[in-house]
């Protein structure tokens, strides 16, 4: 094959189909509508809603905040994701392999592009985690300290967020060789906790889900439920203070709240009626999610002042909900429930995205385009305990020492690309492949609304800060060195001429490694 025809060569969409209709790798189809808007909700609410908000609102040193225009800014979000939403619907229900972005460009776009998306979903879980592990160790600390234990400063912030706001931290900080020791052990804490736990074993179930979406609407109705009377319409006012560049910024930051819809589609197979449940399961938790931001939004801004919000994040590390109520001298008691359904939801949110990232690192490896080992299966816990461990490696170590407004703009950027790769995928297939059934398709034609995902992804990145972009520039280049260097060589469809057979490449969402590794990667 000539280079230019290996970095274009797709694995065929039968191929990846057959593999799902073989007997005994069928998947029970007991999916309804309200399971999937649970399902949507479950992976979308986390710390985006909790911790994004703050900047979101406030701006900070190089960018300005939406104020209490924050609401719109959730609304504008949700339309940009709810066109990427579609288009993802339209995939799920064309490769109902249980999937995600990086199956479906193998099958559409080619192995590089599947490549640089399989690099990128790892910004998208692995940064992704690291940011909501900071944000959890945020809200720990302030249900830590209505417990009336206070750990020092120096151990719950990272260095970069000590060193540009918190000149006291850095004072009290102990010092080696004239620097100071600065880190956020908390987060780190919960990451080693996670990994340990997704070693041993843990499966993502129903019931566990429904547990946690409960306990998260619980916490956020208990939020605006007891805040209520302490909203102020004045505090709405000015609406927006910085104009619309404040509001799409705000869309920029909060996009991470609403990542995770994307999930939905990994359900595809296990949907009883894909057709009409797929676009309802997505749309519709993307409908509800929005609605409660609005709601928290609103509830937020009013009931602390823009000026005093901004003041105040320019010398604290941000978590808004409990800042705006100790703001409002609410009680500690309420403070503190806050706190612990926060840290709960995080937790859940955590233990999906720290799940995600090895079943990733799984597929890409059974295509060969990441080493074996990260396909290894522990021969007791039946989990790929070295991908887990290498994920939560690299996320506590990352946790240890970045801020979390460089790990939310990271991830929202490197999600965006994500879905503007989808959003292509979907015109390039139609046009590719106009008569393959779609049990959903994008209303409105081939290109109306793909196109227009495409740019409003492209808007919103656009107001990210520039650092994230360098950051994520130069995350691909690495990307292409590793896979010029390893994954070009060992891809197994380049191989398959040469007596390997192709290998399905999909990403099950009910994780079953044992029962897909081919056998040679099993240890
Ligand atoms: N949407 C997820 C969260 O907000 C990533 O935590």
């Amino acid at each position: 094959m000539s280079v230019m025809r290996r970095l274009f060569a797709t694995k065929s969409l039968d191929e990846l189909v057959a593999g799902t209709q073989e007997e005994g790798h069928q998947l029970k189809k007991v999916l309804g509508p309200w399971n999937l808007i649970a399902l949507g909700v479950g992976a979308i609410i986390g710390a985006g809603i909790f911790a994004t908000i703050g900047t979101a609102a406030a701006g900070d040193a190089h960018r300005p905040g939406a104020g209490p225009a924050l609401m719109i800014s959730f609304i504008l979000t949700a339309v940009v994701c709810g066109f990427t939403a579609l288009c993802y619907a339209e995939f799920a229900s064309m490769v109902p392999v249980s999937g995600s972005a990086y199956t479906y460009s193998y099958a559409t776009l080619g192995e590089l592009v599947a490549w640089i998306i399989g690099w990128d979903l790892m910004i998208e879980y692995a940064i992704g985690n690291v940011a909501v592990a900071i944000s959890w160790a945020n809200y720990m600390n302030t249900l830590l300290e209505g417990f009336g234990i206070v750990l020092p400063g120096w151990l719950t912030v990272d260095y970069g967020t000590a060193m540009s706001k918190m000149p006291q931290v850095v004072a009290a900080a102990p010092h080696l060789f004239g620097i100071p020791i600065i880190f956020n052990v908390l987060a780190v804490g919960i990451v080693t906790l996670i990994t340990i736990v997704l070693v041993w074993g843990i499966r993502e179930s129903a019931s566990f889900n429904f547990w946690m979406v409960a306990i998260k609407l619980v916490v956020l109705a208990f939020f605006v439920f007891v805040s209520f009377k302490y909203v102020k319409p004045a505090h709405w006012h000015p609406f927006a203070p910085n104009g619309f560049s404040g509001i799409a910024t705000g869309a920029a930051i909060v996009f991470f709240a609403y990542i995770g819809f994307d999930a939905v589609s990994t359900t595809a197979e296990e949907a009883k009626n894909p057709k009409r449940d797929m676009p309802i399961g997505i749309i519709g938790s993307l409908i509800l999610c929005t609605i409660i931001y609005a709601i928290i939004a609103a509830v937020f801004t009013g009931m602390i002042p823009y000026g005093d919000l901004v003041k105040k994040l320019s010398s604290e590390q941000a978590e808004p909900l409990t800042l705006a109520m100790k703001y409002a001298t609410m009680p500690n008691w309420m403070v503190g429930v806050v706190a612990f359904g926060s840290v709960v939801a995080h937790t859940a949110v955590l233990l999906v995205f720290q799940l995600g990232q090895p079943r990733i690192f799984f597929a890409m490896s059974r295509d060969g385009l990441l080493p074996p080992f990260f396909a290894r299966v522990h021969p007791k816990f039946g989990t790929p305990h070295v991908a887990t461990i290498i994920t939560g490696v690299f996320v506590g170590v990352a946790a240890l020492f970045s801020s979390l407004d460089a790990m939310v703009d990271l991830t929202n950027i490197g999600t965006l690309f994500a879905f503007l790769l989808v959003c292509i995928g979907i015109i390039i297939l139609r046009v590719k492949d106009p008569h393959r059934e779609r049990s959903f398709r994008v209303p409105g034609g081939t290109w109306f609304l793909p196109v227009l995902g495409g740019l409003s992804c492209i808007f919103l990145a656009k107001y990210l800060p520039k650092e994230s972009w360098y950051r994520f520039g130069i995350w691909l280049l690495v990307g292409m060195v590793v896979y010029l260097s390893y994954g070009f060589r060992h891809s197994r469809l380049k191989n398959r001429g040469r007596g390997q057979g192709p290998q399905g490449g999909m990403v099950t969402h009910d994780f079953n490694p044992e029962q897909q590794l081919p056998e040679r990667d099993v240890e």
